[in-house]
């Protein structure tokens, strides 16, 4: 057996190095796979190793994406998730296909928020793909520190249903924030705070998925007053949409209204697309600075256009935040919400809070698990979460 500069057994330092790197991903449970995938590429001990077998590596690659399907609540153990297995408290949130519910899970007693869509409303507004694409982007991303995870989500005949994370911290109204991952429709209403407050960005529902830092999309994605030039004139965007987006995002905060903004539709756009950002001298040097690079109208030349998020993170703006520290939730958060437990909903909408619960969240219980598949007809694939409803790779 040959042996390493450390003297040891080659096979037990492999296997010494993959349990260090499966446990840390155990424990972690906030990589991103690619991330994940890079990290152990870049793990000396195993891939870079001749001898590693191949079937070795296959198990163990099998191993980690089994990991990071499953859901990582103890409710995986359940066989099949129903509607009834929650307590459908309060309606913490309304839009035009359904709402979103505080819900406690009978079993576990945990907190979540449930999204519950109509398929009716959803098949009328010819959403489906939009649905779908919500979903998928929410389980991509269910390690991300700074993004809402989905747990589960289940249909019944009638209703589409998505159990996220719970955080009942607010909307962030100030404060610097930067995008967590790729893809959200990044405006404030859709940035959160938890208990701790710590930011979690929520709402996925109008986003173009998986762009490729060069690929390029012409679909309409975003809120009015956040829309890149080249998206208002129908040209083809890329990735640099986001940095706009963060932008203008960015400007609202510091300055209390979005960039161009006016009541007047037109007129917005017709600043959007020739007006210069009017940055007022109370936002200090380097925050402007960022803003005018965001804000650039040629997408060439904006910032992040070159290096993507690695230009945002090396300016000057963001000198101060230590990055590892921040993603691993380290920094104290400037704002730190008063809430006094789960249940507390003061910083919903009473507009919202105070609207009776509907019983049929859990009424058709019966015709769930028969009907799940025939049921799934417009929504193929949308139920994930318990192991047995895995097709599994
Ligand atoms: C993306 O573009 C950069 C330069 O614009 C180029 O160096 C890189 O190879 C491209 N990547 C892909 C995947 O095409
Ligand atoms: C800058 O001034 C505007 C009013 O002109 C105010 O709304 C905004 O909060 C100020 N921003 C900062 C960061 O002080």
């Amino acid at each position: 057996m040959a042996v390493t500069e450390a003297g040891c057994d080659l096979t037990y330092c492999k296997m010494r190095g993959i349990v260090a790197v499966l446990t840390a991903f155990i424990k972690e449970r906030k990589m991103g796979l690619n991330d994940f995938i890079q990290k152990l590429a870049a793990t000396p001990h195993i891939c870079q190793q001749p001898s590693v077998s191949v079937w070795l590596q296959g198990l163990f690659l099998l191993l980690v994406f089994q990991m990071y399907l499953s859901p990582r609540s103890s409710l995986a153990e359940d066989t099949q998730i129903k509607p009834c297995d929650f307590d459908y408290l309060k309606i913490i949130g309304k839009g035009s296909f359904g709402k979103v519910l505080l819900a406690r899970h009978r079993e576990t007693t945990r907190y979540y928020a449930v999204k519950v869509l109509q398929k009716k409303i959803i098949l009328k507004k010819k959403e489906q793909k939009h649905i779908m694409a919500e979903r998928s982007v929410l389980m991509k991303n269910v390690q991300h520190p700074f993004l809402v995870g989905l747990h589960y989500s289940f249909q019944t005949t009638d209703k589409l249903y998505f159990v996220l994370d719970y955080v009942n911290g607010g909307e962030v109204t100030q404060g610097p924030v930067l995008c967590g991952g790729d893809r959200q429709d990044l405006k404030p209403e859709n940035i959160l705070l938890d208990s701790q407050g710590h930011i979690v960005l929520t709402d996925f529902g109008l986003c173009k998925e998986g762009l490729e830092p060069n690929g390029t999309t012409s679909t309409f994605c975003g809120t009015p007053e956040y829309l890149a030039p080249e998206v208002l004139q129908k040209q083809a965007y890329d990735r640099t949409v986001d940095w706009w987006c963060l932008g203008s995002v960015l400007y609202e905060m510091l300055y209390g209204l979005p960039p161009f903004y006016s009541r007047n539709t037109a007129e917005m756009y017709n600043n959007i697309l020739h007006k210069a950002p009017v940055l007022k001298p109370n936002v200090s040097n380097a925050g402007r600075e960022l803003l005018e690079g965001l804000l650039q109208k040629e997408r060439c030349s904006r910032l992040g256009a070159k290096d993507d998020f690695l230009e945002l993170k090396h300016h000057s703006f963001f000198s101060p935040i230590n990055w590892d520290d921040l993603m691993a939730k380290k920094l104290a958060p400037p704002f730190v919400p008063s809430v006094s437990g789960p249940t507390d909903l003061r910083h919903f909408d009473p507009e919202f809070t105070h609207l009776p619960v509907s019983a049929s969240l859990c009424s058709d219980s019966a015709a769930v698990t028969g009907s799940v598949r025939e049921a799934a007809g417009a929504f193929p694939g949308f139920s994930y979460g318990p192991p047995s409803d895995h097709a599994f790779m």
